[in-house]
């Protein structure tokens, strides 16, 4: 997120030669840099639809349980929004084709289509969207072989098409592959003007001023676009054709404009964002809309300079803005000005899943926990055999189990995940029950119910042929996991590493013999980080160590809940946990710790 920061507007200024023939130049900060984003519209409404092989304009529901979780754009028509029951939309709609999710039921391998689904006895299961949703990636993958792809959630992707825009203005204008040899500043010289760019069939082009007085000259940044509005048309229509789903899109210079304007001609639209018309765009946008402005940071602007929109704010000052909320905070003065630098990062695969469950009645006791583990590991170890089949031997490297007790805030253990060349319900189950004991200690019943549990893989890594980097997969975590493998008392979370203590030393001593105090640390076996406490009191450091641990490990958990195929909308609906990909809640921190822009995200 804090890419490469700016301080000039490069997409305003001169476009020159090197812009368009550079190699080096090919990166975020090229004026003709093209970012799309696509999105799917009513995606799991529209994954039924398929389905079922029903007409799509008859008004069609996706429902879990009572409630509603996709809704088709004819059946919004009648007034229908995810927040209702399905009693209420049939009152809107009498002829609501409302079709429930599949689930999986016990004792069944698969999820089906079951009739007499019930939160009591079946778990919702997104199979088949997460099925279509790889097949959607694969036609995209295929129409725009030399676009970067990054698969942003379930129905959603980022494009950089700067690459093959580029080849494409060179095809359609070769007069531009050469400096001219009068050219006054060699290759740094001004490319020649641009065509005047005919929009006919290209989308809804954003004006640049409310009276449609367009007067500006088009400029080849502007082409550039036009021409990535090409591509995203075509790609647009090949997924409609060979798949069925009608998708949406937002093309501009950067991720965040192309996802703001995705959704401004939903549904099967797309729409297209110039430098000249951000402006007038995101002037009286509230600002909290923004990707990233939706939490804690939103509202400390919000309250620091009393604004509501991105207009409010453009009188402050970088200086200002860097000053209340840090030196990182030039990125949000870039961004209310359209700014951004995000790259498109290639990720086409799945780097975490999770299954979750509300349970109902509630967990009380360790056989009950036992029971909804299987169910939640069968559902795991069909998604990673899926993911195998996509991917050769991604492997994950840790199995992370979160629990809710009540009101209490959800707690977590994780642990590296053994390999095994015979994946089972069983196997992930087993280290399941190790962490559910960690979590929840030895007796029968348990001293607080639990109303929700996750079991999730992180850390999905493609391993080589025949697993041979196994090692890999377990980095510094793996003699951790052996101790708890084998321990038959509760493995000891902290591991002592002798570490050389400059504070220590620092302490009045020249002696250099003087035997250095250890301190405490952990390595934390999902992403190495080593955790330390300072020199001090033997008994305080385990306090202090202890601290260090739950901090990190809630900053895991943050990313978890917001994993790989989370929203990038800011404030989604209400979640309804466990039909999607990764829990969507954000897990609530306590007061920000860190000083500046830093403390207004998880960022550890
Ligand atoms: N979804 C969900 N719970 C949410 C938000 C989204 O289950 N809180 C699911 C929806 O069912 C949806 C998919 O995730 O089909 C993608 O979400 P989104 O793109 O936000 O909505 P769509 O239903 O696709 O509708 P739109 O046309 O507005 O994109
Ligand atoms: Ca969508
Ligand atoms: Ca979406």
């Amino acid at each position: 997120m804090f890419g490469a920061s700016s301080t000039a507007d490069e997409s305003r200024g001169t476009i020159t030669y090197r812009h368009l023939l550079s190699p080096q130049t090919l990166n975020v900060h090229n004026p003709l840099r093209v970012v799309a984003l696509i999105d799917s519209d009513a995606f799991y409404a529209a994954c039924e639809q398929v389905r079922l092989g029903l007409d799509p304009t008859l008004p069609i529901a996706v429902q879990q349980w009572q409630g509603l979780i996709a809704i088709n754009y004819p059946a919004r028509a009648f007034g229908i929004t995810r927040m209702m029951s399905v009693t209420e939309a049939k009152k809107k709609c009498p002829s609501l084709i409302a079709v429930h999710v599949m689930t999986y039921k016990d004792g069944a391998r698969e999820p089906g289509y079951w009739p007499d689904a019930k939160p009591s006895t079946h778990k919702v299961s997104l199979d088949h969207y997460r099925r279509e949703s790889i097949k959607v990636l694969r036609v995209f993958q295929a129409t725009l072989p030399t676009a970067e792809i990054e698969r942003a959630s379930i129905d959603e992707a980022f494009f950089d098409l700067s690459a093959p825009v580029r080849e494409e203005i060179l095809r359609r204008y070769p007069y531009l592959a050469q400096v001219p040899a009068d050219a006054p500043d060699g290759v740094d010289s001004a490319l020649p003007p641009a065509p005047a760019i005919d929009w006919a069939g290209k989308g809804y082009v954003l004006p640049v001023s409310e009276e449609g007085a367009e007067g500006e000259q088009d400029t080849w940044a502007d082409v550039a676009l036009s021409i990535g509005a090409e591509m995203v048309d075509r790609v647009r229509q090949a997924v409609k054709k060979q798949l069925g789903y009608t998708t949406s899109a937002g093309i501009a210079r950067n991720k965040t404009m192309a996802k703001l304007c995705a959704s401004c001609k939903k549904p099967f639209g797309q729409t297209i964002l110039r430098a000249a018309a951000i402006p007038l765009y995101l002037r009286p946008m509230p600002f909290q809309k923004i990707r990233f402005l939706g939490g804690k940071l939103g509202d400390a602007i919000a309250s620091a300079y009393d604004a509501k929109t991105i207009g409010d704010l453009l009188s402050v000052s970088r200086e200002d803005m860097q000053k209340q909320f840090g030196e990182e905070a030039g990125w949000v003065w870039d961004i209310l000005r359209g700014m951004e630098f995000a790259e498109v990062k290639e990720r086409t695969g799945v780097k975490s899943m999770m299954a979750s469950k509300n349970v109902r009645p509630a967990i009380k006791t360790f056989a009950d926990g036992q029971h909804w583990l299987r169910v939640l590991s069968s559902e795991l170890a069909l998604r990673l055999e899926e993911a195998r089949d996509v991917t050769p031997n991604v492997w994950p490297k840790t199995l992370v189990l979160h629990i809710r007790q009540g009101f209490d805030p959800p707690r977590s253990r994780q642990c590296p995940f053994p390999y095994t060349n015979s994946l089972s319900e069983e196997h992930i189950a087993r280290v399941g029950e190790r962490l559910l004991r960690e979590l929840v200690g030895q007796g029968e019943r348990l001293h607080k119910e639990i109303i929700n549990i996750s079991l999730g893989f992180s850390g999905l890594e493609q391993g080589e042929q025949g697993q041979k980097s196994i090692e890999g997969f377990f980095g510094g975590g793996e003699p951790q996991a052996k101790r708890r493998r084998t321990g038959t008392t509760p493995a000891p979370d902290i591991e002592l590493l002798a570490s050389t203590s400059n504070s220590a030393s620092a302490s009045n001593s020249p002696a250099p013999a003087t035997p250095k105090r250890k301190n405490l640390a952990h390595r934390c076996p999902r992403c190495s980080k080593l955790l330390q406490t300072s020199a001090g009191e033997e008994g305080a450091q385990d306090a202090q160590l202890a601290q260090l641990k739950a901090e990190h490990e809630d900053f895991h958990f943050a990313l978890d809940l917001q994993a790989a195929d989370g929203p990038l909308e800011p404030d989604p609906p209400p979640a309804r946990e466990e039909s999607q990909e990764a829990p969507r809640r954000k897990k609530k921190r306590k007061e920000p710790k860190e000083e500046g822009i830093a403390a207004y995200f998880q960022k550890r």
